[in-house]
């Protein structure tokens, strides 16, 4: 089995894995937090810049933390998309240029496979599952039937469950990224005090909606700027940590499925573990350094494709960043036959 070297950089973390037959070598992430936060949230053309001038050290790091030589790596990966296109295109031009220079092959990977690759490795699962992703970039719950069956159920339609926690705490006067603050101050409040609409309640499909519950929450402190702020936060967030309980446990009704991994850094959240719990799934939590962006989920998911394509793999030099990209048209790999 080769060793496969990843690289994220949809975001604003530049992450680089070292991976060998599904066990992580190395997976170090240079986070931009503290970069973007006094904005408020992500500057793409800030995070472009950052990751041009940091990757070609944190791949020395992931190379040195693994043990590994350059010349020992088999295959480079690199994330070619959903994410912010000039970020994308630092990682894969980079990637691509590396695999070309040491002639081995280029895998481009879709990032949310990429996620699901890495929630499932950590967790210890096997298909069939379901996989609910939330972070501060996507929101989508997926059926796992098997490698190569991943069918992608629903979708946020607006912000990300993260993107809502991080706009609530900044109305809130909390700082970036929110989530974290947000839910500490929750853990003082009543969560019962601020009405608040539960988003896509009574929908026959399985997407998620948190634009429309973030304004509810700031027509709400406009109309009562006297409401305690932990009232708010708590309420704010059992509404979204039911929306996205109820979705999941309408899902696993309907596919027949009761084992969740749920990845993302809202997969931190403590009243969200309590729900899925309490929705009678059996969830599995990967640890942090996988759940959130980080190269080696882009490695794993690579030896995933690797192995499928079994030496058949595409000539993949040419491949563009997309900063839409639906995972279906990632074309997910097929075993051979
Ligand atoms: O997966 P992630 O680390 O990065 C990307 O989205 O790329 O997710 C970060 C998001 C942020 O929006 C953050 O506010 C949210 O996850 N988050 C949380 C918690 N910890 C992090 N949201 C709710 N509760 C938490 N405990
Ligand atoms: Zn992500």
């Amino acid at each position: 089995m080769a060793i496969v070297l990843g690289i994220d950089t949809s975001c604003d973390d530049t992450g680089v894995g070292v991976v060998e037959g599904g066990r992580v070598l190395a997976n170090e992430v240079e986070s931009q937090t503290a970069l973007h936060a006094r904005f408020g949230g992500v500057v793409p053309e800030q995070a472009s810049r950052e990751h041009l001038s940091v990757l070609d050290g944190v791949v020395e790091r992931a190379l040195r933390a693994a043990g590994v030589d350059l010349a020992e790596i088999g295959a480079v990966a690199a994330t070619r998309g959903p994410g912010l296109v000039g970020a994308l295109l630092v990682g894969l031009s980079y990637g691509k240029a590396l695999a070309w220079g040491l002639g081995i092959p280029f895998v481009p990977v879709h990032h949310l496979e990429a996620h699901i690759a890495a929630a499932v490795s950590g967790s210890g699962q096997t298909p069939p599952f379901l996989c609910l992703i939330a972070s501060g970039g996507h929101t989508s719950l997926f059926v796992v039937r098997d490698w190569d069956a991943i069918e992608q159920l629903g979708r946020s339609r607006d912000d990300a469950a993260g993107e809502a926690f991080d706009k609530v705490a900044r109305l809130l006067g909390l700082g970036y990224p929110g989530g974290p603050a947000l839910a500490a101050l929750a853990e003082r409040g009543d969560d019962r005090a601020v009405p608040l609409p539960v988003p896509m309640r009574g929908q026959q499909g399985f997407d998620f909606s948190f634009s429309g519950l973030k304004t509810a929450v700031a027509v709400t402190l406009e109309r009562e700027p006297d409401l305690r702020p932990e009232d708010v936060a708590a309420s704010f967030e059992r509404t979204v940590v039911e929306s996205l309980a109820d979705v999941t446990r309408r899902a696993a009704a309907h596919t027949g499925l009761t084992r969740v991994v749920v990845a993302g850094g809202v997969a931190a959240n403590r009243r969200l573990r309590t729900a899925i719990a309490a929705a009678g799934l059996e969830a599995a939590f990967p640890p942090p350094a996988l759940a959130t962006d980080n190269g080696a989920m882009v490695a794993l998911a690579a030896e995933r494709r690797l192995a499928a394509a079994a030496g058949r793999q595409a000539e993949a030099l040419g491949t563009d960043a997309v900063p839409y990209l639906p995972l279906a048209a990632a074309g997910t790999p097929k075993a051979p036959s």
